[in-house]
Parts: C-alpha cells; sequence; structure tokens
C-alpha cells in the first residue's frame, strides 16, 4: 500500500483569469469588440431558452467576425453564439489567425451580472482553431453588464484538450 502512495503522481492544473470590474477597463479594442458581441447578441435566435449570446472574433488582418446563438424546434440543431462565430471566421478567413474573442450573455427573464464562460462544446471548437493556428486565442467573456473575465488562451479554459495530437 504504501509502495502504491509513493508510485502515484499527482497534477495539479491551474486556471489563471484576469477580472475587469466593468467594460471601461478593458483595453480599447477589447471595448470595441465587447460592443459588437453586445450588439450580436441582440440577434440572437433563443425563443426556447430566452438565453441571448453574442460573440464576436477579431482577427488578424484587422476583421471582426460576429455571432449569436440560433435555436431550433429541434434543440440539438442549434448553435451557440461562439460556434457561429468561430465558423464564420473558418470558412471565410482561413488563413487568418484569430486574436480575441468577446463574448456577452444574458437572459430575456433576468439581467445575468456576472461573466458567462463558453460551453465545453464551445471551448473544444475554439481549441481546434487554436491549435491550428498555434497563437493563443484571447477570450473575453461577461454577462450582460458587470465584470468581464479574461483567459489569455483557449487551453488555459480547457486543460487536457482533446486534439489531433491524439490522433
Ligand atoms: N449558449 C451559447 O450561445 N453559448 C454558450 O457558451 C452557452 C450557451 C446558448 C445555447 C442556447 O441557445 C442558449 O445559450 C441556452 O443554453
Amino acid at each position: 500500500m504504501e509502495d502504491e502512495i509513493k508510485l502515484m503522481k499527482e497534477i495539479k492544473i491551474e486556471t489563471v483569469l484576469q477580472v475587469y470590474d466593468t467594460v471601461d477597463e478593458l483595453p480599447r479594442d477589447v471595448q470595441d469588440l465587447m460592443l459588437k458581441a453586445v450588439e450580436s447578441r441582440r440577434n440572437a435566435y433563443a425563443p426556447y431558452s430566452k438565453f441571448n449570446v453574442g460573440a464576436a472574433l477579431l482577427l488578424d488582418n484587422g476583421v471582426i467576425v460576429s455571432g449569436s446563438n440560433q435555436e431550433n424546434a429541434s434543440y440539438p440543431s442549434g448553435l451557440c453564439a461562439e460556434r457561429t462565430a468561430i465558423y464564420y471566421a473558418g470558412a471565410n478567413y482561413p488563413e487568418t489567425a484569430l486574436l480575441k474573442m468577446a463574448i456577452s450573455a444574458t437572459s430575456q427573464n433576468k439581467p445575468t451580472l456576472s461573466p458567462i464562460p463558453p460551453c465545453g462544446a464551445c471551448r473544444q471548437a475554439i481549441a481546434e482553431y487554436e491549435v491550428k493556428q498555434n497563437k493563443p486565442i484571447e477570450i473575453y467573456f461577461m454577462g450582460e453588464t458587470g465584470k468581464v473575465a479574461m483567459s489569455k488562451s483557449l487551453e488555459n479554459l480547457l486543460p487536457f484538450i482533446f486534439d489531433k495530437s491524439a490522433l
């Protein structure tokens, strides 16, 4: 038993987030990006969940692409805002690196005051592009108002990612 304890190794993984008290504290370009996410959030088609999400992506060529969640009566056919945006970028700017993503989410029933992180499926989708471009994508996320959390990379939000190295 004691031998087993000696052989066992523990791996500790830390996720570090930067937290800004308000949007006004963000760097200027990120404020603009978050504004695009908020504008896009208003285009969310979310009659079922009543939860609106907007995402905006800044590309290395200065272009900003955005997306919002699009739901469907057949629930799983809907898509999150982050994937709507990143797949648009991948489809239209396949050779351009993705630098920053801003996300804003809120419920139609109540104001969302704390940062809403991207769901696991979206993290996996974003991870694909971060691995593809071999360059971190900064992720900024917030609710409707209040604090904004920032992750310096997607990898930081999704330790032990499944990627092409496993295939
Ligand atoms: N949603 C997103 O757009 N992004 C996320 O990261 C989490 C969830 C959407 C999916 C669905 O339309 C609604 O929010 C409620 O889950």
